[in-house]
């Protein structure tokens, strides 16, 4: 199959719209359903499909055309919700962004049952579970097909190492591990490809700590303006990209992601998993951590833990 139906929930956003618009150009995405309860969302539609590009574009504002939205789609991509403001963490998200991903889940549940998910609504550590939580309820969970979107953290550990590196950063893999919030975040600089030229125990401290940070550098130079968004959208265009291409029967299609996960005590867990016809074929697990990576995941475990209870126990009351 060659044909897919991608909707964006949220699509009208600082996030949805690029990302829309980075999607509009995917030749794997034959129709492109924008979702969202700003009344611009219609015209966000319109304005995308007068590009030359073959996917067919359609915009739903508001509940009572969700349905139309999410119907018979492949994969639903989720950055509806709201973002952080200075001194906010993901955290701080949760009352309002939970039940957003809640109400989308019930949906998507109805709906189109075999979706591939890719939620980008923060708290992320959070939002999997809920929406896990939900589809489980529904009788149509499949932990293949709820993934985390933590592509970003990927994206800006290659992006810095390219630097330090003097490469081009397209040429840097390096897997992130864990969750998508503070210390949650382990890149494990150790498995760099090419390797981090870095030998001071302190700069590889301090370039992690940037990774497990960049969201709030944004945040801080956005100044009120809310936080990440293009770099959001082109790393949430890269995983749903991944994900088409694992549909069609790409093989060795390699992402790293927060998915159900039995790897560690956190039930839910990112790593590179193999992406197929089925969203996660494979869990690849994390490999040999040295020392201090094996600190950083003994960090993340409890945050983790609390952070999958938050959004399990939203669903359950
Ligand atoms: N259903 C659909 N869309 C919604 C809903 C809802 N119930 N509630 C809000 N939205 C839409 C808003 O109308 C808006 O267009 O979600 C969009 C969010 O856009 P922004 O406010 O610009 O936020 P953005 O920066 O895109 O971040 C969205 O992604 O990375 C995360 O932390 C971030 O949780 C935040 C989310």
């Amino acid at each position: 199959q060659r044909n897919f139906k991608v909707v964006v929930a949220g699509a009208s956003g600082g996030i949805g719209q690029p990302l829309a618009l980075l999607l509009k150009q995917n030749p794997l995405v034959t129709r492109l359903a924008l979702y969202d309860i700003a009344p611009v969302t219609p015209g966000v539609a319109v304005d995308l499909s007068h590009m030359n590009t073959p996917a067919k574009v359609s915009g739903h504002k508001g509940p009572e055309e969700l349905s139309a939205a999410i119907k018979d789609a492949d994969v639903v991509v989720i950055p509806a919700g709201v973002p952080r403001k200075p001194g906010m963490t993901r955290d701080d998200l949760f009352n309002t962004n939970a039940s957003i991903v809640r109400d989308l889940a019930v949906s998507i549940a109805q709906n189109a049952p075999k979706a591939i998910l890719a939620i980008i609504t923060n708290p992320v550590n959070s939002m999997v579970p809920i929406a896990s939580e939900v589809l489980k309820k529904a009788g149509v969970y499949d932990p293949r097909r709820v993934l985390g979107v933590t592509t970003l953290d990927v994206v800006r550990a290659a992006a810095f190492i390219g630097e330090i590196n003097g490469v081009d950063p397209r040429s840097v893999t390096i897997p992130v591990i864990g969750g998508h919030s503070g210390v949650t975040i382990i890149p494990l600089l150790s498995q760099s490809q090419p390797a981090v030229k870095l030998t001071d125990q302190a700069k590889i401290k301090a370039l992690t700590e940037r990774i497990q940070e960049a969201g709030t550098e944004v945040v801080k130079a956005k100044a009120g303006g809310g936080s990440a968004t293009l770099s959001m959208a082109f790393a949430g265009a890269r995983l749903a990209d991944a994900v088409l291409r694992g549909l069609k029967g790409d093989s060795n299609v390699v992402e790293c992601a927060y998915i159900k996960s039995d790897l560690t005590e956190a039930a839910y867990f990112a790593n590179p998993v193999v992406l197929g016809k089925n969203g996660v074929e494979k869990n690849l697990g994390y490999g040999q951590l040295n020392e201090f990576e094996q600190q950083l995941l003994k960090a993340a475990i409890p945050e983790l833990l609390k952070n999958i209870k938050t959004g399990e126990d939203f669903v359950k009351k």
